[in-house]
């Protein structure tokens, strides 16, 4: 298979540059950027990406890039910092933009000329995604200009003869409007893709290494019920069968039918499946606890605990399997960011149990591909496209103490908000949608009688990231439709309130 090797200079957009290139059905993956000569021999890419990044290239500590990859014949393409860093070490010359009108931030418009490979099929003038303070005041010999903006006469650059091509703006972004276009020319028109990147491919490959790896050992797999971990589970069990053992610990949190709807799937698969039932475990454990932060540990605690024993009564196994993916391994190494909220991810489990070996055999893909795959291996769609559910579930949906009354109150809720959604259409364009039970009981009327009863949060968001998220304006007759539906179905509940915060300030969930 043929990979591209993307070396990375801390950008912002580093991944998003790796899933374009596998979107165009190429392998790539993305290293540090000070990965030795020797290792980027071995790895043997058909083109090289350098990343933008942070820095100036002319500062002392700038990020660099062994020299020899000049040398190794191998197209390379340089974006924003890394386009000033091949055109500096190759000679050059980088500085600050002098005034602010050299420095170019936002969407900018670029004019292009067809004659470099790069802009194939693309002349003329289209928006770029600038964003530098930096600029090339003197380009290396034996490249030319390939597209200027109004405020910058250096916005590409390019050597056809090395195959080395840099651009200022960032291709990899959606505000590009040609970026993907650029990308496609780089990979099949320079560096001669084959595009043999297929998910069918992969699924094949990675049956067929889970197989010599495993051999008639046996692998233990925590599932959960989530994308990640599903997929792993149809994965190897396809490689395997019977050898691997899944446990799933319904710990009482989920959606309305979610438990069943999981056993449904992986029951009738060729698998050693487990499904253990710890409703009562969890709830006595959560009983009269209020605090957030509380709770999920007690979560987390009582989970490991509980695969555990699972873990026991299997016996010894020889591998244990892990729902890793690519953004995870990226990003691993890498400073860790404030706590806002201690995340428990129902899978990692490496400290419990008997085990030679991990395995995680969706190391190197990203979430769009693990659906991919995930189609590939016959998952239904409802399991595969599902919205993000957290590890503790409706834990931090039920504001304060948890009880089993107001877990069902909120599933019933839940369920006609995603239903209502679904009917709408709206459940394809909203990235996260939800019922939370706040812990607010208010008055009310109902018939001729007074009720005080719980209020009902509906939350719906819009984000790539869920780092920052904004909430869907969602229309006034499906709210009110679910409104009713809720006040009418849900026993308990009398007020419906629909939540208008992005994040920040507010989070996605409630706690
Ligand atoms: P917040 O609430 O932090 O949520 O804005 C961002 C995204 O993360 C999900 N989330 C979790 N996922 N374990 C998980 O696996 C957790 O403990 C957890 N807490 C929040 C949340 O659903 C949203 O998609």
């Amino acid at each position: 298979m043929q990979k591209v090797l993307i070396l990375d200079f801390g950008g912002q957009y580093n991944q998003l540059i790796a899933r374009r290139v596998r979107e165009l059905n190429v392998y790539c993956e993305v290293h540090p950027h000070d990965m030795p000569l020797e290792e980027i021999r071995r790895f043997d890419p058909i083109g090289l990406i350098f990343t933008g990044g942070p820095g100036s290239v002319y500062l002392p500590d700038a990020p660099k890039v062994d020299p020899g990859v000049f040398a190794l014949g191998v197209p390379i393409l340089g974006i924003c910092y890394g386009c000033q860093l091949m055109a500096q070490m190759l000679g050059g010359r980088v500085t600050a933009a002098q005034d602010d009108s050299a420095r170019e931030y936002g969407k900018t418009p670029t004019v292009f000329d067809e004659s470099c490979a790069l802009f194939t099929g693309i002349g003329g003038e289209s928006v770029t995604w600038m964003s530098h303070g930096d600029y090339m005041a003197a380009i290396p010999t034996g490249f030319v200009l390939a597209a200027h903006s109004a405020a910058c006469p250096t916005a590409a650059i390019c050597d056809a003869a090395r195959g080395f091509y840099g651009v200022q703006f960032h291709p990899e972004v959606d505000h590009t409007e040609r970026g993907r276009d650029m990308l496609r020319n780089f990979l099949y028109g320079i560096c001669r893709a084959a595009g043999d990147w297929t998910m069918a491919d992969y699924k094949t490959q990675a049956i067929e290494a889970i197989r010599a790896k495993v051999g008639n050992g046996r692998a233990l797999l925590a599932l959960s019920g989530g994308v990640d971990s599903s997929v792993a589970a149809a994965l190897m069990s396809e490689a395997i069968g019977e050898g691997l053992v899944c446990v799933f610990v319904d710990h009482g949190l989920m959606r309305k039918n979610e438990g069943d709807e999981v056993e449904a799937v992986f029951s009738k698969r060729a698998l050693n499946f487990r499904r253990v039932n710890a409703e009562d475990r969890f709830l006595s454990r959560l009983a009269g606890i209020e605090e957030p932060e509380k709770k999920r540990k007690i979560i987390g605690e009582e989970f490991v605990r509980v695969f555990e024993e699972v873990a026991h009564e299997v016996g010894a196994v020889d591998f244990l399997v892990q729902g890793t993916i690519y953004p995870d391994v990226i990003e691993s190494g890498k400073g860790e960011a404030a706590v806002i909220k201690s995340h428990h991810n129902v899978g990692g489990l490496p400290d419990c149990v008997d085990f030679r070996e991990i395995i995680e055999p969706l190391r190197m893909l990203f979430k769009d591909e693990v659906r991919q795959l995930g189609r590939e291996l016959g998952l239904p769609e409802a399991l595969i496209s599902r919205q993000p559910f957290p590890g503790p579930g409706l834990a931090i949906r039920v504001i304060g103490e948890i009880t089993k009354e107001k877990l069902d109150l909120l599933r019933e809720a839940d369920a006609i908000f995603r239903e209502e959604m679904a009917r709408a259409g709206l459940d394809r364009t909203a990235n996260q949608y939800f019922a939370a039970l706040t812990n607010m009981r208010s008055v009310g009327v109902m018939g001729d009688g007074r009720s005080y009863d719980y209020a009902v949060a509906l939350r719906s968001v819009q984000t790539g990231d869920f780092m920052t998220a904004d909430f869907s304006r969602l229309p006034w007759e499906l709210l009110d439709r679910v409104s009713v539906r809720i006040v009418n179905e849900v026993r308990g509940v009398n007020r419906v309130l629909y939540d208008v915060t992005s994040k920040p300030p507010a989070t996605v969930e409630y706690e």
